[in-house]
């Protein structure tokens, strides 16, 4: 390859990613040419924009709130893993000029927590909160890893059904209504639900943490959220945001794009400490 290959995020909003400063970080790293923007879209003009940048010689887009389904339905090609997730965060013009459409948040939910935090997921008892989007993303890399049993729960107890069934054929998981949890002890729980962004949590019963139990919200922030501050409270062994997921999902599009894994410990740490000193 050769010259500045283009990259972009299209999103919207969009002024507040850190796409950006990943993937220039990555790129200084990894000695790359690249050129990565944010791009905010107007609500229905995905397909349009998408078709315009990469008419323009545009390498590759990650695709953000509001647009993953639209990123799904643009591509020309889908992984197998974007077709489960039903949405699609990277799209990657191939050789053969097809657009590739590719779901990274589950790799990157399982290697942050894996990888980064140590926490395994083979063998435990599993607890997903919510039943949206964000969990259908990630389900099949979490399923892949082996769960004892994973229990999903969600506020509108059909969603959280419809998608065990989904999933299935992958390994055994169980859907319903939270009242599901009961007495039930989990030894990871995975907040998937947009209630912290409006600072509420889901009710839970203490009981369900043993001593040894992991919580990940998905979301991250420079505060904790409401779900980490009940974990945290209730002497959960580890709690964690999903900053590294970020960074993570990030290094697996940019391997997808330049065949190169770069190193995501020194970018995690670095936006924390910048989103702490904010
Ligand atoms: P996303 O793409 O972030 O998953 P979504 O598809 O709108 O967005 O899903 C949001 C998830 O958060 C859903 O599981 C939602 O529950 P419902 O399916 O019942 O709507 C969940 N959620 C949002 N606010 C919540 C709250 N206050 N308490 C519990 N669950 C909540």
């Amino acid at each position: 390859m050769s010259g500045t290959d283009k990259y972009a995020v299209f999103g919207n909003p969009i002024k507040h990613s850190k796409s950006p400063i990943i993937h220039r970080i990555f790129a200084e790293q990894c000695d790359q040419q690249m050129q990565y923007r944010a791009v905010k879209v107007e609500l229905g003009g995905f397909a349009q924009a998408a078709q315009h940048f990469f008419d323009n010689g545009g390498s590759g887009l990650n695709i953000t709130v509001p647009f993953k389904r639209d990123a799904f339905g643009f591509a020309q090609r889908l992984s197998d893993r974007a077709m489960r997730a039903g949405a699609v965060n990277t799209l990657t013009r191939v050789d053969d000029g097809v657009i590739e459409g590719d779901n990274t948040d589950g790799i990157g939910l399982v290697r942050d927590m894996v990888a980064n935090l140590g926490w395994a997921v083979q063998g435990l008892r599993v607890l997903v909160l919510g039943a949206g989007g964000a969990v259908r993303g990630v389900l099949e890399p979490l399923l892949r890893e082996r769960p004892r049993e994973l229990l999903l729960v969600n506020r509108t107890p059909e969603r959280a059904v419809g998608l065990a069934s989904e999933f299935a054929d992958i390994a055994p998981l169980e859907g319903g209504a939270y009242e599901l949890i009961g007495e039930r002890q989990f030894d990871l729980i995975i907040n998937a639900t947009s209630a912290g962004l409006s600072g509420e949590m889901p009710e839970l019963p203490s009981s369900l943490l043993t001593e040894r139990s992991c919580c990940y919200d998905m979301v991250y922030g420079a505060e904790p959220t409401p779900f980490m501050r009940w974990a945290a409270h209730h002497a959960a062994w580890a709690v964690a945001d999903g900053l590294g997921m970020l960074v993570e999902q990030a290094a697996q599009s940019f391997y997808i794009w330049r065949q190169q894994r770069p190193e995501t410990r020194p970018v995690i740490n670095q936006l924390r400490a910048a989103m702490e000193a904010a």
